[in-house]
This record gives C-alpha cells, sequence and structure tokens, in this order.
C-alpha cells in the first residue's frame, strides 16, 4: 500500500479522498536496498518476466526520443503496467549519453515513476539507472541459467565493452553462483577495460583476468560471451568466431550482422519487443522477411516448450521490458517504505479542491 494524504473533512470524504503522498527515492537508497540481493532479484526478475509472458501485464513499445543535433544519443520511455500480488503502474524514462562517458560520467541516466492502482497518482520517483542495471544484470543470470540446460557448464566467460552493464552483469552471475576459470576483457576503450580490470581485483576468485586485443580474440577464447558495448550498428559479421557454439548475451542488441544470427540460434525476452529499432533480429527480419530464425522467448526455454540444440551457436537478445523496472523499483520503494526512511515532498499536490 501507498501512503496517502487524506483532504477530507467529513466522515463520508474521508472513506474515499486519498491522494497518495509523494516520495523521492535517491539512488543510495535504491543501492542500500538492492545491495547484495543478487539471487533475490533473480527471482524477483523470473517471476515478473514469467507472469509478463502469461499476460498478466500490459507492455506498450518502448518510444525512442532522438535528436537531429545528437544523432549517439536518445531518451526512451518505458510505461507498463504489472499485474500480480505487487500489481503497479509507472514509466521509466532514461536517457543514453553515449559522450557522457568521456567527460567521466555514466552513459544512462534514468528516472522511475511509480502510480497508484486505484486514483492513477504519481506516487514516487526513484534514482532508476541502478534499477535499470539490475533488471538487465538479473535477467541476464536468469538467461545463463536457463539457456545453459544441455551445453556444458562455461568455464571461460568473456565480455565485449566494460561499462556499467557489464560490472552489473559479473556481479549478478557471481551473486547468483557462478563462477568462471577465465574472464576475457575487450573494450576499444584502454581506459574502461583497465577500469574493469581492476572491478575484477576486488573479487578472490574472480578467475585468471585476460584483457584481449581483438573481439576475434575475445570470442574465440569464451564459451559465455556478453556484449554490452554501445555499438549502434553491427561490427561483428565473421561466423567462424563463433565455430566453438558459444552462448552468447547480446545485451546491447546490435553489435552482431544477420548473417551470425541466422546461423545461430536466437532467443528474446519479448517477440514484439525485440524486432524493433533496429536490433540485430530486427535487421535479421528486415532482411529474410520472416520471423523463422527464432526459436523463441526465454519463457518458450523457461517452460520447455521449445528445446535449445547445443550444436549452433546461441544467441539470447533481451530488449528489456518496463515491466521488470517497475517490478524492481516497486521493491525498492516498499522496503524503504517500511523502513520509515521514506522522504515524503509534503503538498507535492496542491491542488486538491475541485472548486478551490
Ligand atoms: N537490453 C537491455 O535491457 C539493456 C539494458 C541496459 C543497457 N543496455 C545496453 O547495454 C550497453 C552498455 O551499457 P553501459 O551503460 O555499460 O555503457 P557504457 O558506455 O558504460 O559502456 C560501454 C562500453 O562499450 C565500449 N564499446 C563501444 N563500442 C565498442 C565496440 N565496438 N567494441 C568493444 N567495446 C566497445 C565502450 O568503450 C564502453 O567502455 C548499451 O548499449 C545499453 O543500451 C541494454
Amino acid at each position: 500500500m501507498t501512503s496517502t494524504l487524506s483532504t477530507a473533512t467529513t466522515p463520508e470524504e474521508s472513506e474515499r479522498a486519498t491522494v497518495p503522498q509523494f516520495a523521492v527515492i535517491p539512488g543510495a537508497q535504491v543501492q542500500h536496498v538492492l545491495q547484495g540481493r543478487e539471487k533475490e532479484m533473480v527471482e524477483l526478475v523470473a517471476a515478473t518476466y514469467q507472469l509478463h509472458a502469461a499476460g498478466d501485464s500490459v507492455n506498450p513499445p518502448s518510444y525512442f526520443l532522438r535528436f537531429p543535433d545528437r544523432p549517439s544519443s536518445r531518451i526512451i520511455a518505458l510505461p507498463a503496467s504489472l499485474g500480480g500480488p505487487n500489481g503497479v503502474d509507472g514509466l521509466k524514462w532514461v536517457s543514453s549519453f553515449p559522450e557522457n562517458v568521456a567527460s567521466g560520467i555514466p552513459r544512462a541516466s534514468a528516472v522511475l515513476i511509480l502510480n497508484d492502482h486505484d486514483t492513477g497518482y504519481p506516487f514516487a520517483c526513484l534514482e532508476a539507472s541502478i534499477i535499470s542495471a539490475t533488471r538487465t544484470a538479473a535477467l541476464a543470470a536468469l538467461a545463463t541459467d536457463q539457456l545453459i540446460r544441455g551445453r556444458p557448464r562455461p568455464t571461460r566467460i568473456g565480455f565485449l565493452g566494460v561499462g556499467l552493464i557489464a560490472r552489473y552483469v559479473h556481479t549478478f552471475l557471481a551473486g547468483s553462483g557462478w563462477s568462471f576459470d577465465e574472464i576475457g576483457v575487450y573494450d576499444l576503450s584502454t581506459d574502461s577495460a583497465a577500469g574493469f580490470q581492476g572491478y575484477l581485483e576486488q573479487f578472490d576468485n574472480a578467475g585468471q583476468v585476460n584483457v584481449h586485443d581483438s573481439a576475434e580474440k575475445l570470442i574465440r577464447s569464451s564459451d559465455l560471451v556478453v556484449f554490452a558495448t554501445v555499438a549502434a550498428q553491427p561490427h561483428i559479421s565473421d561466423l567462424s568466431w563463433f565455430e566453438h557454439n558459444p552462448l552468447v548475451l547480446h545485451i546491447s542488441l546490435r553489435d552482431l550482422a544477420p548473417e551470425i544470427l541466422l546461423a545461430s540460434t536466437n532467443v528474446v525476452d519479448d517477440v514484439d519487443h525485440c524486432l524493433k529499432a533496429n536490433t540485430s533480429p530486427h535487421l535479421t527480419e528486415q532482411i529474410t522477411g520472416n520471423r523463422d530464425f527464432l526459436l523463441g522467448t526465454l519463457d518458450d526455454v523457461m517452460a520447455r516448450r521449445v528445446t535449445v540444440p547445443a550444436d549452433r551457436p546461441l544467441i539470447f537478445s533481451p530488449f528489456g521490458l518496463g515491466v521488470l523496472d517497475l517490478a524492481v523499483g516497486k521493491y525498492v520503494y516498499d522496503k524503504v517504505a517500511s523502513s520509515g526512511r521514506l522522504q515524503v515532498i509534503n503538498d507535492f499536490f496542491h491542488e486538491l479542491r475541485r472548486y478551490g
């Protein structure tokens, strides 16, 4: 339940007049709630994703705001409504400005607005770059667990593009029980590669860290490949780099040329969402004129409606669903509210009497 502000003056009014109080949850509070809860977040994301796949959600297409004067940047709106016991409505509004990184600030920034089920009033605004990275990494860890069935357990992971998302994916894999003998790193930026290597050194059992000088070497030496670049169009098209049939988490969505997808098994989070916005699966659909290259969704794999062949590369392309942000955001809200530390903005909603 959200905390409410009553404007009622009579007993009858107090039955119905409940405008939620509006709270702001800064990043420090979000991080405090989520830190160390990797396993719980993987379970929450799995349950939410399955609710969505079962139809208990409204998750319209994401809306991309782009700018003619800043072509590499975008702001995406992800409105969504989640059913189930922790149902909530809301919107993530997430910016991607890749040039930020050169200035020393993160590429992505975001807020998440939660709306009250009964009145529609927004009742919270949360810092959401952490929430977004959390739901992305939790789904990546869930997908790894599910997709690896029937394949040898990967002992060599390779990260291609090592910014914040790569860090979160590693944290969530490690936090949900994965460990690797070798961790490969490749990034166009030597600073990023060095930064990620420094992060890995904090782990006693991180495994042997190898920084590669080419994408080819990284892919050839990894059973599990994580793409987390900011590539706007495919830059990898040599199928022979994948001849050892790795599992590929294609989180950045636009790195792989259609010929790689056509020679692989393809799993997505949501077909209609993922075949949009010039993702590699979308380009593949445009070239072939059909969706036959898709095996199915992660939910199909989880429910065992499809069998994943082990004799081809396996590519998981998750578009990212607003319902997952909502679920993680609502979890954070509930924890902060029950701790008594909710920072309420008094009188945020002010014009509450219809005729003054
Ligand atoms: N699918 C999802 O649900 C989802 C969710 C969140 C983020 N993402 C995507 O994850 C990606 C990474 O996000 P981030 O916040 O870590 O970005 P970031 O800017 O922090 O890091 C990206 C890194 O990729 C490197 N890079 C760029 N092009 C490269 C290339 N061709 N080869 C190797 N390295 C390259 C950059 O140098 C940088 O270090 C973005 O594309 C973002 O859109 C996807």
